[in-house]
């Protein structure tokens, strides 16, 4: 099925603080990758969290295929591949294997299974196989967010929330970054980008997050 991820009227603030989201109203559809850039405390991360259902809206309601990503239905989580901002709150296993492991591990029976899809998963993110035993905590920066990805597409999810994912990597990362996006938006799946402003990621922005809304952004040259 292809995935529709819509947002009715979305306000969110964090105990004490101001509206950071006023009434976004969105509609993703799978088969495209969305990029949406905003300066730093737009509330960038803030709108990934809450698409994702990790943050509940005090107002408006966020779908995915018309039921509500709020709450811990594992049918609608497994359908999320988030890859948060840093790296490092991503990665929280000892080793790269157990790492992209973890996913496949809920979802699929068999340990030759399990295996398959970590070393498809790192293949696809064009690391080799001997990082498989490395620490992740000494990886790279870039290397870390090449496994945090690799450890969200081991498990399939159709619907990829990035938190910008090419921020502080060389082009050739930002290249493997953004083939794992083709391939899932090729195949029906739907991609959401954040990015710094006039920056870009897999694509030109389409969408400005701006005084607490999504605007759409004329065609434009970067
Ligand atoms: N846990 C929190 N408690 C209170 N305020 C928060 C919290 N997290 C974020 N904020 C505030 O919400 C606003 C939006 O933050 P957010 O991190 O979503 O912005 P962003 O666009 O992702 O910024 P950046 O580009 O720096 O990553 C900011 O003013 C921030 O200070
Ligand atoms: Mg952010």
């Amino acid at each position: 099925m292809v995935p529709r991820l819509v947002l009715r009227d979305v306000w969110f603030r964090y105990p004490g603080s101001e509206w950071v989201l006023r009434g976004v109203s969105a509609e993703f559809v799978g088969g495209r990758a969305y990029v949406i850039e905003g300066i730093n405390g737009a509330g960038k991360t803030t709108l990934l969290l809450v698409m994702a259902g990790l943050l509940e809206p005090q107002r408006g309601e966020v779908l995915l295929d018309d039921e509500p990503v709020a709450g811990d239905r594992p049918s609608v989580r497994r359908r999320f591949g988030i890859l948060f901002q840093s790296p490092d709150y991503m990665l929280f296993n000892p080793t790269v294997y157990e790492e992209i492991a973890y996913g496949p591990r809920q979802l699929v029976r068999g340990n030759d299974k399990i295996r398959q899809a970590v070393r498809s998963a790192l293949r696809a993110v064009g690391l080799p196989e001997k990082y498989l035993v490395r620490a992740t905590h000494a990886l790279s920066y870039g290397e870390k967010k090449l496994v945090a990805l690799a450890s969200i597409i081991s498990y399939g999810p159709d619907v990829l929330l990035l938190d910008e994912p090419c921020s502080n990597l060389s082009p050739a990362f930002v290249e493997r970054v953004c083939s794992i996006v083709e391939d899932v938006v090729g195949r029906g799946g739907l991609a959401v980008i954040t990015t710094q402003p006039s920056a870009g990621c897999c694509g030109k922005p389409s969408l400005a997050l701006t005084g607490g809304a999504l605007r759409p952004l004329p065609p434009r040259d970067l």
